[in-house]
């Protein structure tokens, strides 16, 4: 009989098996309240599942490979930037003097780590056109907060208590009013025109005194560059607001365009979308976030900063700091990724890998606009949205779609999202993927556009290869089971 392996390793589990052999212990484990407090003692056995080591490799093995990942294929994830991450950043990030150090190590012996960080600060206040950044946050989102109390921090500051308005444009990531509302702020949308940008008209006529500032996602979840910046950050500062910039996109202007020469006062990088650390599934990342020179004091501790004799240290002396983020510094190792990809590239190379981003959604887009409805036929960024496929029997949904390509061997793109386009399909194919792997999306799409005229109930019943089909999507999302649910103890 086959072994199923796609149990659980406790399933697994038979007594007597071992895969590894412990040396003999150095302790007297009879006597071990000896060494350890009798509290954290137990004597309970423990549940450690018994089995071999071939038996644990075919385990997780086959268990990696149900995994669906960058690594195995394309995967157009709208809003996510899930482009190829280079090999190299994880050689780097595993290197001794960066892996096994501690942030309470004194600082002459971690003066390369301080020195990496000090450095990427640097190429990362360059490419955003920034004075100044603190790395500690730990995601886009955790990037936002930090901002949006720098906003609080500033206005305070000054004793204006009366600024309690945060503007957002509906075109907006939708963690921008999340944060916004987090930080006690209430939020106004802004409904954008219908060419995807914001409607400077109406800004105008909800800007005045209670404006604490404007967050601003650009190129927005329409994958649009909007045309009207400068105009947006005067009309904020004008009313003595300040304006945030949600960067999480720059890797389709790097090289091209500064926030920080546009007039924006706070900006914050996904440092996994743009450079290159590996995300989704909950992982690390990073959110380190620029501010213009007038809000440097107000930054969390600590940052570092460079000594005059050239040595690294933590700067905890910033005068209106509201304090720390994040433990320690932040995450360390998503950053000396993010360096070593910088420096991989050069700034010739963020350039082109900018270029290369737009190119790709462009080429997408055009490709797909007779088969699937493209609202605005126009040139974008890194990423597009279609509002469902052209389907004269108006039956066919993007959730049959969606469906239907992972039958093709492709990842879905972002379905349903951004909200303000409906059926939405936003793709992002990211500026790592050749002309071929394009192709084949592509084809896979049309193929998907053929069958909904000739055989629309095979996308109505997709996913057909799948190990999963069509879970019920609310279920699916609500009712999680994230732990064993069998018996140790049987
Ligand atoms: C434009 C934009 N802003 C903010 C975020 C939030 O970033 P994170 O998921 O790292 O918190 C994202 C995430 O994809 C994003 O695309």
């Amino acid at each position: 009989m086959v072994v199923d392996y796609d149990k659980l390793i406790f399933d697994l589990s038979s007594e007597g098996k071992t895969g590894y052999m412990l040396p003999e212990s150095e302790f007297d484990t009879e006597n071990l309240s000896s060494y350890i407090p009798e509290e954290y003692l137990t004597d309970k056995e423990l549940d450690f599942p018994e089995i071999s080591e071939v038996d644990a490799i075919r385990h997780y093995t086959q268990l990696s490979m149900k995994n669906y990942g960058i690594d195995t294929g394309f995967y157009p994830l709208g809003s996510c930037t899930m482009k190829y991450n280079p090999k190299i950043n994880e050689d780097v990030a595993a290197m001794d003097g960066f892996a096994n150090i501690h942030p309470y190590q004194p600082l002459d012996t971690v003066q390369g780590a301080l020195e990496l960080m000090y450095n990427v600060a640097q190429s990362l206040i360059e490419v955003a056109g920034m004075d100044y950044m603190t790395l500690q946050p730990a995601a886009g989102a955790h990037g936002e907060i930090t901002g949006v109390m720098l906003i609080k921090a500033y206005h305070e500051s000054r004793g204006d208590y009366n600024r309690n308005k945060i503007i957002i444009p509906d075109s907006a990531h939708g963690t921008n009013p999340a944060t916004a509302a987090m930080a006690g702020y209430q939020t106004i949308e802004i409904k954008s025109k219908p060419n995807g940008m914001v409607d400077i008209d109406l800004l105008k006529s909800i800007v005045g005194d209670d404006t604490a500032g404007l967050m601003l996602t650009n190129p927005n979840t329409l994958g649009i560059y909007d045309e009207n910046i400068k105009a947006i950050t005067d009309i904020i500062h004008e009313a003595g607001g300040l304006v945030y910039y949600d960067g999480a996109n720059m890797n389709a202007v790097m090289g091209y365009s500064q926030p920080g020469r546009m007039g924006f006062d706070i900006f914050h990088y996904n440092v996994h979308k743009t450079f290159s650390t590996p995300h989704g599934g909950g992982g690390p990342g990073a959110g380190p976030v620029g501010v213009k020179d007038f809000l440097k004091e107000f930054l969390p501790t600590p940052v570092v900063d460079k000594k005059e004799d050239v040595s690294f240290y933590l700067n905890y002396d910033l005068e209106k700091s509201y304090g720390q983020m994040k433990g320690f510094y932040g995450h360390f190792g998503m950053l000396v990724r993010t360096y070593t990809y910088i420096l991989t590239l050069g700034s010739d190379g963020l350039k082109h890998a900018s270029a290369m981003a737009v190119l790709n959604a462009n080429y997408l887009a055009q490709r797909l606009k007779g088969a699937y409805n493209l609202p605005l036929d126009r040139i974008y960024k890194h990423e597009f949205v279609l509002a469902g496929i052209k389907d004269d029997s108006h039956t066919i949904t993007t959730l049959d779609v969606a469906k239907r390509i992972l039958d093709k061997g492709f990842h879905a793109p972002t379905v349903y999202f951004p909200l303000i386009v409906p059926e939405a399909i936003m793709v992002e194919p990211t500026e790592t993927e050749s002309k071929q792997t394009l192709d084949g999306f592509t084809e896979a799409l049309l193929e998907i556009a053929e069958e909904a005229k000739q055989d629309p109930q095979i996308l109505k019943e997709a996913p057909h290869n799948t190990p999963v089909r069509r879970p019920d999507e609310t279920k699916a999302a609500k009712d999680l089971i994230l732990k064993y649910e069998g018996d140790l103890h049987a």
